[in-house]
């Protein structure tokens, strides 16, 4: 049997995510790995969520064990609720927020709810690998607006919007990571935001604002979000996700934005996953209400902030002239960029020779176009493991130039 001719074009369309292929190479244990964007596994709270599961599903096996509304529980969302006003001053009702499960289907369910096949969106260059998978499968036409060490160029965003309005083509969406942004680490200013989102107003359309590491801050005071900034007047679409604060493992998060566009969402939804599990988001609201996510996000971020202070520690005495690299406030990644003539996707099979990976930056590229910078996470490894890799890849890099 030939399933080729069968496959949809989405299918087609797809291609295999490099970082999730490149995780199954270097599962070995002796490979140093700055690749994936992985929490510390160390700092999993796995007593207390233990603790915690027991009790909900003692005292709710009914609700806990059996399906749920596609909505999200209104246990979990009034706890949301409250955590959106505490943390980001945004007022939102039940209907403006629906539970996913994680930010990744929630970029799946966007393109599906806005994309038809060869319609133009815009995200910076780079951006997020996974949401470039779901923009493609989609059959988006991604135009890729370029970036410096503040985020996405508003002159560029604008120059690409006033060219597709010439074309009588609308720009569905512009998707954007503003902070500790993956693969960069770089931050979106509250101005520049400003602008951006005078822009989606001018030009009819929303901001997908999508910060996972938002709430990983090691210092400086966070801009306001998309959603705060926008003050509810329909020009963005923002979600949440516990992957990066909590745990990856309970594929939890939710999107918030306006009513109309929840309902359509809700019925997508339906036919994705019925529902996002109603064991994981009554732990999750007993969490919250604990008072437990604040506590352990402060763990996370001295943890985090040491690992990134030695990663750039090192980087400054190992890499030779011309390696340049940006100092992130916060998140999980910083960006490295080698001279000009190197290109770091070659460089790669040398590095994996010396057991040290990482992700090659032309993967986070709509258009594939640069070749010289990668991406290096600084959560996962242990200090040695981080110092050891730096050394190696500083090698491969000299051996290279
Ligand atoms: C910017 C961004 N968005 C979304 C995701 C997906 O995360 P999850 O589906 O676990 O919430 C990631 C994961 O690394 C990410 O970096």
């Amino acid at each position: 049997m030939d399933y080729t001719p069968l496959f949809s074009k989405a299918v087609r369309r797809s291609k295999a995510s490099a970082i999730r292929e490149l995780l199954k190479v270097i599962a070995q244990p002796e490979i140093i790995s700055f690749a994936g964007g992985l929490p510390s596994p160390d700092l999993f709270p796995a007593d207390e969520i233990a603790a915690i599961m027991k009790q909900v599903i003692l005292e709710h096996p009914e609700a806990s064990l059996q399906y749920g509304a596609t909505e999200g529980q209104a246990a979990l969302k009034k706890e949301l609720i409250t955590l959106l006003k505490e943390t980001e001053d945004i007022t939102a009702t039940p209907e403006q927020i629906l539970v996913v499960s994680a930010s990744q289907q929630a970029l799946d369910m966007t393109a599906r709810a806005f994309v038809n096949e060869g319609d133009c969106i815009i995200t910076a260059a780079p951006t997020y690998l996974g949401a470039l998978q779901a923009f493609t499968a989609a059959g988006a036409d991604i135009r890729g607006a370029k970036s410096d060490e503040n985020g996405v160029l508003p002159e560029d965003v604008e120059a690409l919007l006033a060219d597709l309005k010439k074309q009588g083509k609308p720009c569905k969406f512009i998707y954007l990571v503003p902070d500790f942004q993956n693969p960069t680490g770089t931050t979106i200013p509250e101005e520049r935001r400003l602008k951006l989102l005078a822009l989606a107003k001018k030009y009819d359309t929303f901001i997908l604002e999508d910060s996972p590491y938002r709430q990983v801050r090691f210092e400086g005071t966070a801009p306001r979000t998309f959603y705060a900034l926008d003050q509810g007047h329909g020009n963005v679409i923002t979600m949440f996700t516990f992957s990066k604060v909590l745990v990856p493992g309970f594929r939890l998060g939710f999107i918030v934005g306006p009513e109309e566009v929840i309902r359509k969402f809700v019925i997508l939804k339906q036919a994705i996953d019925l529902c996002t599990s109603p064991l994981l988001q009554m732990a999750t609201a007993a969490y919250l209400r604990g008072g437990h996510l604040k506590r352990h996000i402060q763990t996370l971020v001295a943890s985090y902030r040491e690992k990134r202070d030695l990663m750039l520690k090192t980087l400054a005495e190992v890499m030779p002239e011309g390696v340049t690299w940006t100092r992130p406030q916060g998140g999980l990644f910083l960006w490295l960029t080698l001279p000009k003539h190197m290109d770091a996707m070659a460089l790669l099979s040398k590095a994996l020779e010396r057991k040290v990976a990482y992700v090659a930056g032309v993967d986070f590229y709509p258009d594939c176009k640069t070749k010289n910078d990668l991406r290096l996470n600084f959560s996962y490894s242990s200090h040695a493991q981080i110092v050891e890799g730096l050394k190696r890849l500083a090698q491969t890099i000299k051996e290279n130039l």
